[in-house]
């Protein structure tokens, strides 16, 4: 059979086609143009290289910069630009510029990510997907930072590093997973479970990045015009249809096309295939919230739909691939924190969490103004903050000091009425909330959501990896499946043989 080219591989003769005679003169990173590209300047044919050889050491020494630090997290990714389109009226939820008006489109940047691998891994291995949306709104940059699922393994800020921690190399081995690290930790904070119990259904492994739901998975809040607060979580909702890869085939395209969705991603968008989802929320009132039998704020249980019906907003399309993987993928920065007026947050502890972690990272990994690079620069800035390494914004010469008598940016009263103030009393400690009711949802999951032969896939799935722990570990691990239902704690302890004694082979 003869090989097919696809979009991807087509890149550089697309490039040439369109650029056909052009031939541009090579210059140096400052323009200067280069009379011979490809040899060093040397002192005869086997002479030593000159210092003044500029060429060379403007080539070299950009060359060794050209990596900078990967993200912590969610390293490994592909994106995309399109927009987002207002297709239901919910004014009444919320006063926020991109829903003003039915039809209104806000451009939007997208970034999918697996979350435990390096920025090289394998797209198709087992693992939570990121689900990143930037809108370019009339009032800044709004970022979603959400995954495709609607829940999270834990919910307190304090847990989270651990958290990666077990998912990400043993410090020592410098291998990963490393089971016993992982299944520790699991089985030892069971708010883990619900997350766990997803990971490992044949939504872990999906078929690529166009083919699942994302979710903002935390609980938000909308302001509308009145100053009245909802709470709120956002839906994705995949037009491509829910299609996941099986366990043995993701592991089998990890290592025949570790680009697998990265890939697809391009091509789809190249062949003018353009992905979309339908955007949705679910919407809870105050005294909704305050009778609700399970905390609404609480990152590892959903809100049920039956109670709580996705009430249809709009949709996104991505419909451009990247001109530099680089410039506006690798340097997109997504954050949390990146609200508009009408959009705000809850209580929920990792979100609020969340709110210092991502500016944080951002200034480490690409510095303190990469809100200047072109994919985060928001339509216009105006403020007091001025210089700082790779600067690009002048302000205009505005003045850099507040109060001023010099026509300097002033309080935005739009903003100001839409800033809910928010009662707040209790004694300030420590809870560890990671035991509140951490079963009853998985139970759902479990006996009514997943079918017969999707529960012996997650067994299976969750056998491949316990398999691999000590016998202590698992015996932890299945309690708290067992609280789950009881009978998949049988299920599992008798693939894993659990009475007889168990050698672990690799
Ligand atoms: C990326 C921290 C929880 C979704 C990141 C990054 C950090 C981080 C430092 C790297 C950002 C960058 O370098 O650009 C945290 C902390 C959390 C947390 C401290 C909890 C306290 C979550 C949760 C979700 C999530 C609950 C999903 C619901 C993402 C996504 C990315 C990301 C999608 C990749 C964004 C992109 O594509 O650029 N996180 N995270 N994170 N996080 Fe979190």
């Amino acid at each position: 059979k003869a090989f097919v080219r696809d979009a991807v591989a087509n890149q550089l003769v697309e490039y040439a086609e369109k650029h056909e005679g052009e031939k541009n003169s090579i210059t140096t990173n400052s323009g200067n143009p280069i009379g011979t590209k490809d040899a060093s300047l040397t002192v005869g044919y086997h002479g030593p290289t000159l210092l003044q050889d500029v060429m060379l050491l403007d080539d070299l020494s950009h060359f060794t910069k050209e990596r900078n630090p990967e993200r912590v997290v969610h390293a490994k990714g592909a994106g995309a630009f399109g927009y987002f389109e207002v297709t239901h009226d919910i004014t009444k939820y919320t006063a926020a510029k991109p829903f003003a008006q039915i039809g209104k489109r806000t451009p939007i940047a997208m970034r999918f990510s697996t979350v435990a691998g390096e920025r090289g891994y394998a797209d198709t291995v087992r693992d939570v997907r990121g689900f990143a949306i930037k809108f370019y709104t009339d009032d800044g940059i709004w970022d979603i930072v959400g995954n495709n699922t609607p829940v999270f393994f834990v919910k307190d800020a304090a847990v989270f590093s651990s958290f990666i921690h077990v998912m990400k190399r043993n410090p020592v081995t410098n291998i990963r997973p490393d089971y016993d690290m992982f299944w520790d930790f699991v089985s030892l904070r069971p708010e883990c479970t619900h997350q766990t119990l997803i990971t490992f259904s044949d939504r872990g492994t999906p078929k690529s990045y166009r083919n699942m739901h994302g979710y903002g998975s935390h609980t938000y809040s909308f302001v509308n015009k009145e100053g009245v607060v909802h709470w709120i979580k956002y839906h994705f909702i995949t037009n491509q249809g829910i299609q996941n890869l099986s366990a043995r085939d993701a592991q089998r395209i990890a290592g025949e096309n570790p680009d697998y969705h990265t890939r697809d991603l391009y091509n789809a968008i190249a062949t003018k295939n353009f992905p979309s989802w339908d955007f949705y929320i679910q919407v809870m009132t105050h005294d909704q919230a305050l009778k609700s039998p399970y905390d609404p704020f609480d990152l590892t249980k959903v809100w049920l739909h039956a109670d709580y019906p996705l009430i249809p907003v709009g949709k996104i399309v991505l419909n451009k691939n990247p001109t530099n993987y680089y410039a506006e993928i690798e340097q997109i920065a997504m954050d949390v924190a990146h609200l508009i007026p009408g959009v705000e947050i809850s209580p929920d502890r990792m979100l609020q969490g969340r709110m210092f972690a991502y500016r944080d990272t951002h200034q480490y990994r690409l510095g303190p103004n990469y809100n200047q690079l072109p994919v985060n620069r928001p339509y216009v800035v105006h403020n007091y903050s001025r210089d700082g390494y790779g600067t690009t914004n002048s302000q205009g010469g505005a003045p850099n000091y507040h109060p001023n008598s010099f026509e300097g940016p002033v309080d935005d009263k739009r903003a100001q009425a839409l800033s809910p103030s928010i009662p707040l009393h209790g004694e300030a400690k420590r809870i560890d909330s990671g035991n509140d009711d951490n079963f009853t949802q998985p139970r759902l999951l479990y006996v009514r959501v997943l079918k017969e032969d999707e529960r012996q896939r997650l067994v299976e799935n969750l056998v491949e990896w316990l398999k691999r722990t000590t016998t202590v570990i698992q015996l932890r691990a299945i309690s708290n499946f067992e609280q789950v239902d009881k009978t998949l704690g049988s299920r599992l302890k008798e693939a894993l043989h659990l009475d007889q004694e168990y050698h672990i082979e690799f």
